[in-house]
C-alpha cells in the first residue's frame, strides 16, 4: 500500500478464455459492488478475441477490461497485429506491455516495450509496464540492477493523457507457486518507488506499483499489505471469479 493511492487488482488471462468463459466475467462484474469499488479498481486483461463481447458486458460497470499487448503504431500494414485504437474501440481502457512472456516468446526489447507504452499512453489508456528478474539474475544478486535497467528502458518519459502502472513480476515466480519473501518484495518496491521519484519527482509517488507472480487468495493479504505494493497482476488465479474475488477480498 502507498498512502493516497487506490489499489488496482488486475487479471491477466494470457492465452486462455473463450466466449463461453464470459460467465466468469459476469460473476466478477456482478460481485464488484460499490463497497469494493470504493476501495479498489478492478481490471481484467483478456485475449483480443474476447474484448468486443466483454466490452459490452462491462459497459455500465466500474469493472474495466484491457488487452495484453498492442502494436506500437495506430494503423497500417502490420498483418495480424492489433492497435490501441482497436482495443479502445472494444471498450477496453488498459494494455499490458512488456510482459516477460512477450519479452521471451517474441524477443521484445525494453525499447520496443517503451514504444508500445508510449502509444498506449498517448491514446489515453493505462499502460501496465512489466519488469522482473530471472531466477539466474536473482541468484547472482542482480535483481535491483535488472529492475533499474528495465525501468529506465521501458518506461516512457511522460504519461501524456494516460496512466503509467509498473508491475514487478519476478519471472521465477510466474505460474510456479513460488513467491519472494515479503522482505524481498518490500525491498524491490521501495527501490522502484525511489527510481520513479528520482525520474518523475513528486509524480513518482502517485504511480501504482503492482506485484505479480503466483498471487492467490491465500497469500494476497500479506503481499498486498507490503509498503509500496499498490495492487496485483494475477495470471492463473484470475481465470476463476471465485479466486479473483478472493484476492480482491484482501482489501
Ligand atoms: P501467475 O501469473 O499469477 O499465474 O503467476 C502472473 C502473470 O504472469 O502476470
Amino acid at each position: 500500500m502507498t498512502p493516497g493511492i487506490k489499489p488496482l487488482v488486475a487479471g491477466n488471462w494470457k492465452m486462455n478464455g473463450l466466449n463461453s468463459s464470459i460467465g466468469e466475467l459476469e460473476t466478477m462484474r456482478d460481485q464488484f459492488r460499490p463497497e469494493l469499488s470504493a476501495k479498489i479498481d478492478m481490471l481484467v486483461c483478456l485475449p483480443f478475441t474476447m474484448l468486443g463481447k466483454a466490452g459490452d458486458f462491462v459497459a455500465r460497470s466500474p469493472m474495466r477490461i484491457g488487452a495484453q499487448d498492442c502494436h506500437r503504431e495506430l494503423k497500417g500494414a502490420h498483418t495480424g497485429d492489433i492497435s490501441v485504437e482497436m482495443i479502445a474501440d472494444c471498450g477496453a481502457t488498459a494494455v499490458i506491455v512488456g510482459h516477460s512472456e512477450r519479452r521471451t516468446d517474441h524477443g521484445e526489447s525494453d525499447e520496443q516495450v517503451r514504444e508500445k507504452a508510449q502509444t498506449v499512453l498517448h491514446w489515453g489508456q493505462m499502460a501496465i509496464i512489466c519488469i522482473g528478474e530471472t531466477d539466474e539474475q536473482r541468484k547472482l544478486g542482480s535483481t535491483l540492477d535488472v529492475l533499474k535497467k528495465q525501468m529506465s528502458g521501458s518506461i516512457p518519459d511522460s504519461a501524456e493523457n494516460g496512466e503509467i502502472v509498473v508491475a514487478y513480476e519476478p519471472i521465477w515466480a510466474i505460474g510456479t507457486g513460488l513467491t519472494p519473501t515479503a522482505k524481498d518484495v518490500e525491498e524491490a518496491h521501495r527501490f522502484m518507488r525511489a527510481e520513479l521519484v528520482e525520474r518523475f519527482g513528486e509524480d513518482g509517488n502517485t504511480i501504482r506499483l503492482l506485484y505479480g507472480g503466483s498471487v492467490k487468495p491465500g497469500n494476497a493479504k500479506e503481499l498486498m499489505g507490503i509498503n509500496n505494493v499498490d495492487g496485483a497482476l494475477i495470471g492463473g488465479a484470475s481465470l476463476k471469479a471465485e479466486d479473483f474475488l478472493g484476492i480482491c477480498a484482501a482489501y
